[in-house]
C-alpha cells in the first residue's frame, strides 16, 4: 500500500491498433502517472528472461513470438496502490472474461494478445522494472 511503482507493457496488438493514447488515458484518469516510458521491440533473450516463470507452460513459445512480433511500450507507473490498481484497470487475462470497461475487454483480441501486461506484486514490479529500466530512467514525480 502507499505510493508504489509497477511495470506495464502495452503489447504489440494494442500498439498496432493505435491504442497507446487510450490506454495511458485510462491510467492517468485513475490515479496512475507515467514515470518512465520506452517504445521498443523486445529481443527474444530479454523476453524469455522476463517471462521465465512461464518457461514450462505450453503457450511459452507462442507468447514469446507474439511479444517480439512488433513494438511494445514499456512503462513504469507510479501511484497509490499502483500494482493492484493497474491489475484492476487491465481486467482478467482472457479479454472474454474481463469486466466491461477494462483495458483488456476493450483492446484485447484473445487470451494471448491481451493488450497489456502488469506486474502481479511489488516484488515482481521490482524485478521487471530492473530488467528494462536503469534507475536514472525512472523520474521522481
Ligand atoms: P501478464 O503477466 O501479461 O500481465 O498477464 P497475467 O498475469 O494476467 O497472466 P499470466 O498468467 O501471467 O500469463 C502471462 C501471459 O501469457 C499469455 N497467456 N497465454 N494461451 C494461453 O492460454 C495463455 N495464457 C496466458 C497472456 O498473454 C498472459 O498475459
Ligand atoms: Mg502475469
Amino acid at each position: 500500500m502507499g505510493i508504489e511503482k509497477t511495470f506495464s507493457i502495452i503489447k504489440p496488438n494494442a500498439v498496432k491498433k493505435n491504442a497507446i493514447g487510450d490506454i495511458i488515458h485510462q491510467f492517468e484518469t485513475n490515479g496512475l502517472r507515467v514515470a518512465a516510458a520506452k517504445l521498443t521491440i523486445l529481443s527474444k533473450d530479454k523476453c524469455e528472461l522476463f517471462y521465465a516463470e512461464h518457461k514450462e507452460r505450453p503457450f511459452f513459445g507462442e507468447l514469446v513470438s507474439f511479444m517480439t512480433s512488433g513494438p511494445v511500450l514499456l512503462m513504469c507507473l507510479v501511484g497509490e496502490n499502483a500494482v493492484l490498481k493497474n491489475r484492476e484497470l487491465m481486467g482478467a487475462t482472457d479479454p472474454k472474461k474481463a469486466e466491461a470497461g477494462t483495458i483488456r475487454a476493450k483492446h484485447g483480441a484473445n487470451v494471448g494478445e491481451n493488450a497489456v501486461h502488469g506486474s502481479d506484486s511489488q516484488d515482481s514490479a521490482k524485478r521487471e522494472l530492473a530488467i528494462f529500466f536503469d534507475k536514472h530512467e525512472i523520474v521522481n514525480l
